[in-house]
């Protein structure tokens, strides 16, 4: 599939173990204040993806031949994180160490538990975890079409469900989302969560 108006086809396809350190640079580039990204470079490359990979439901990257421009992930694995944390805790605690004395660091690192002790029925199926499209190939529909291609595989897969949470201090991911179909049911710790029936996702791969 070609997308993203650029002099080469953007062509979305499966994400590969190799692609991951373009997805880490990414990631770290447009998500700087998320706390994964604070982690670093080598916790996304090493730990973060890898894992993720393995517990995703889709994992597609846009791909514009010279190399990856945009990702996304879903995952219907409500453990993934909890999982990684106490697995990797001590290598984790390794990789935040610089940050350690930096009061915004714990602010996060707090605020992350707190999201992942949230329980609600609602958050099922499967979650659209992270999505990020390189700041000089945004806007020309890329994450739409990484977006619509993972629910047509999570369709595919028989997932009837699928959420995102996002800041609510940023609306016009809200908007990105509502766009797609999606709609919000929740909002909690300055999150807005947002969920759409993937039946009514058609098939775009
Ligand atoms: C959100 C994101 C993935 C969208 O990817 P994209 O390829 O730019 O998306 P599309 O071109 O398919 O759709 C763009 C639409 O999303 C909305 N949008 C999302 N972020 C926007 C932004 N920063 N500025 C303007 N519009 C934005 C608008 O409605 C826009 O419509 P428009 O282009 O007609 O104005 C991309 O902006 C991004 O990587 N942002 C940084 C990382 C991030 O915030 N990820 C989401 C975390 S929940």
């Amino acid at each position: 599939m070609g997308v993203g108006g650029s002099q080469h086809a953007t062509a979305i396809r499966d994400v590969a173990a190799g692609d991951i350190p373009q997805i880490a640079a990414i990631h770290r580039a447009e998500l700087p204040d998320d706390l994964c990204a604070l982690l670093g470079q080598k916790f996304l490359e090493r730990i973060f993806y890898p894992e993720l990979l393995r517990n995703s439901d889709a994992a597609l990257c846009a791909d514009d031949g010279a190399g990856v421009v945009g990702f996304v992930f879903f995952s219907s694995n409500e453990q993934f994180l909890r999982n990684l944390v106490m697995r990797y805790s001590h290598r984790i605690l390794w990789y935040g160490l610089p940050n350690l004395r930096k009061p915004w660091f714990w602010r996060y690192a707090v605020e992350a538990v707190m999201l992942l002790a949230v329980k609600d029925d609602r958050l099922r199926g499967s979650e659209l975890v992270y999505i990020a499209v390189s700041r000089a190939r945004q806007h020309a529909g890329i994450g739409s079409s990484l977006t619509r291609v993972g629910l047509a595989e999570l369709r595919q897969r028989g997932i009837g469900r699928c959420w995102v949470k996002t800041l609510a201090s940023t609306p016009l991911n809200v908007e990105f989302y509502e766009k797609l179909g999606f709609r919000q049911f929740k909002s909690h710790l300055g999150r807005v969560y947002l969920s759409l029936d993937v039946a009514t996702v058609s098939d775009s791969r």
